[in-house]
């Protein structure tokens, strides 16, 4: 699998410029999101292992499939809960585990203050969830303490993505392939992500 694939899907590119947008108020912004969290699930979960099973319609009996795969969702709060709602509208047997992580402002270190996943995890696909992959800081951190926990099957997902935090993550987990709907310019001197979409949290909750 490649380590990075960026979906270039214009429905997503038309939701993505709607969260961009500095105008667009919290509930626009929650449910924009939630809706590109769907549409990000169909390609997270493209090559998830199905099993065959044999029903009957209405009419005769035919074979059709069923996900073959435990997936646990972790989204990294506060912000990764925004995507939540979405990803488990289309996996409903998803368990969801949480990480705690918020960067301090001054060093952009992540400080870490909440963990809680299911327990069992090493034969399950792990989706960490988290809008912004800016320093890589939180993503290398989530990442490292799934590991910990047994996780060995873990992909990323962001929304927008900073070439800095790309590479960080990849440097630290060559293993884990990330997604995002877009790679962005740069980071600021702040650690915030250009043009990005500002702070994902407080656009999510209305903290601003
Ligand atoms: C945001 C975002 C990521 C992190 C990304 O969280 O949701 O977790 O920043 O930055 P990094 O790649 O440089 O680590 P934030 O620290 O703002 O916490 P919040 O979601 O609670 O607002
Ligand atoms: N966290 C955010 O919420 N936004 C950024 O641009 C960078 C980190």
């Amino acid at each position: 699998m490649k380590h990075l694939t960026v979906l270039h899907h214009p429905l997503v590119l038309r939701d993505l410029t709607v969260l961009r947008d500095k105008r667009t108020p919290s509930h626009i912004f929650r449910a924009v999101l939630r809706r590109m969290a769907t549409l990000m699930a169909y390609e997270v979960t493209r090559d998830l292992r199905m099993t065959r099973v044999r029903i009957s319609t209405p009419l005769e009996r035919t074979s059709g499939v069923r996900v073959a795969q435990p997936v646990v969702l972790v989204p990294v709060l506060r912000a990764g809960l925004g995507l939540v709602g979405g990803f488990i509208e289309v996996l409903p047997d998803a368990r969801v585990g949480h990480i705690g992580l918020y960067r301090n402002e001054e060093t952009l270190k992540p400080v870490d203050y909440y963990f809680k996943v299911p327990r069992n995890i090493a034969g399950t696909l792990v989706v960490i969830l988290d809008p912004m992959l800016a320093t890589g800081g939180s993503g290398v951190a989530a990442v490292s303490y799934l590991k910990n926990r047994g996780a060995k099957n873990i992909r990323f997902v962001s929304l927008v993505a900073a070439p800095e935090g790309v590479r960080a993550l990849r440097r630290a987990h060559p293993d884990v392939p990330v997604f995002t709907c877009a790679l962005d310019r740069q980071l600021n001197a702040r650690g915030y992500i250009l043009p990005g979409l500002g702070d994902a949290g407080d656009r999510i909750f209305g903290t601003e």
